[in-house]
């Protein structure tokens, strides 16, 4: 998960590097040991044993190569002689303007730091009420997951034949004591849901338990407005949309996410006390970028164009791939085994997702880089794949 790109990766011998790289090891392994690297501070005497990061085309992270607005970055710069201040005026205006935006009221805003920790509350609030989780095999782990440490029943309906999500059979497992984890597009395919489908699915279910959607993605997605579920946290329905500004808004490294969801939810996920601060910075970042309205659509066109280049890539290589992916990655059949596919494509200085989800074992995500990055990835994935 893109949380454990975040760590301090400058203590790290080359062996932690790759089950850093998600090479083999379990998600929850891997984010315990990441959370336990990010917790660590650099050290010179490494340094050697470490790959040449400028040669790493760094493919596996769900990040946006191209940057953060240069509006944020201004209004970032612009914030640093204020950061002895705390942050709740930029809490309030942000809010306000996410509220404006969406239509919303400003009590129906949550924002946080990265949207993982709305994805953790929303498991451990499923988990205090006693609701089953009823999601998809083949989704972001952020709250299935979680859930599960905690002791949570979660339960995965298999993917159709297109490896998107079963609507129907997850619908048909809603009663009382339920409630839904929903990623669109989702994480690792990269597929959407038909806009219709999704909007009767939401306006079904939620008359009946609630449904988290997680929209870290949508807006990169090419009809992403008609995807939009927030119409039903305005309609007051138990529904939480999750956004983040790590993805399209390339901020995964100032951490700002939020949730648009009924006010007395994020009451009770406050009652957590483990709701972490957002920071100054960040938040003036996330400001400008909604502004920036020219930035948010160039970063559309280049993701969709590198989206492109990778399917054309595995159309190259002959492999197949969740068809139609709308995220900023492609999730590939690489016909080997994917942990052992993503270390021979890091010894080729590419780093791509390996076996993160046992339930294919063989498929790797391989996310959106620069251009040269992914003629890098062509390459390797070609002189890799084409001799086995
Ligand atoms: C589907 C999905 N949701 C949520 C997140 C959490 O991202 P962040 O905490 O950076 O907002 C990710 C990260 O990769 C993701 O893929």
């Amino acid at each position: 998960m893109s949380s454990s790109d975040t760590a301090s990766v400058s203590t790290l011998s080359r062996r932690d590097w790759l089950k850093f790289a998600g090479i083999g090891a379990t998600t929850l392994g891997a984010s315990a040991f990441v959370s336990s690297c990010s917790q660590q501070t650099a050290t010179a005497d490494t340094a050697d044993a470490m790959p040449d990061m400028d040669a790493i085309a760094i493919m596996s992270s769900n990040e946006n190569p191209f940057g953060p607005s240069p509006k944020a970055v201004e209004a970032m710069k612009g914030e640093l002689s204020n950061i002895y201040r705390y942050t709740y005026p930029s809490i309030v205006a942000l809010t306000e303007q996410i509220a404006k935006r969406e239509n919303v009221s400003p009590d129906q805003i949550l924002i946080t730091n990265g949207s993982q920790p709305i994805l953790g509350h929303f498991s451990l609030w499923a988990n205090s009420k006693g609701l089953k989780i009823l999601t998809s095999e083949l989704t972001y782990e952020g709250v299935p997951r979680v859930a599960e440490a905690f002791g949570a029943e979660v339960d995965y309906s298999p993917v159709k034949a297109d490896l998107g999500f079963d609507l129907e059979t997850i619908g048909a497992k809603v009663k009382p004591g339920t409630c839904v984890y929903i990623c669109n597009p989702n994480n690792p395919t990269g597929k959407t849901i038909d806009p219709a489908q999704l909007d009767a699915f939401v306006d079904s279910v939620s008359s009946q338990v609630p449904v988290f959607i997680d929209e870290a993605y949508l807006d990169i997605a090419d009809d992403y407005e008609k995807q939009v579920m927030t119409k039903y946290v305005r309609m007051g329905r138990p529904v939480v949309v999750a956004r983040t500004f790590s993805k399209i808004y390339g901020m995964a490294g100032q951490r700002i996410g939020y949730a648009l969801m009924p006010a007395d939810m994020i009451a009770e996920f406050y009652e957590f006390q483990l709701m972490s601060n957002v920071n100054k910075l960040g938040l003036v970042a996330a400001s400008a970028s909604l502004d920036d309205t020219a930035h948010f659509e160039d970063m559309r066109v280049k993701i969709k164009l590198g989206r492109e280049k990778l399917i054309a890539m595995a159309r190259d290589i002959g492999r197949p791939i969740a068809e139609d992916p709308q995220g900023s990655f492609i999730y590939m059949d690489t016909g080997m085994n994917a942990g052992e596919f993503s270390a021979r494509m890091m010894e080729k200085g590419v780093r791509v997702v390996g076996s993160r989800w046992s339930e294919r074992p063989e498929w790797s995500r391989i996310c959106v880089g620069l251009p040269h990055e992914i003629e890098k990835c062509h390459a390797a994935a070609k002189e890799i794949l084409t001799s086995i």
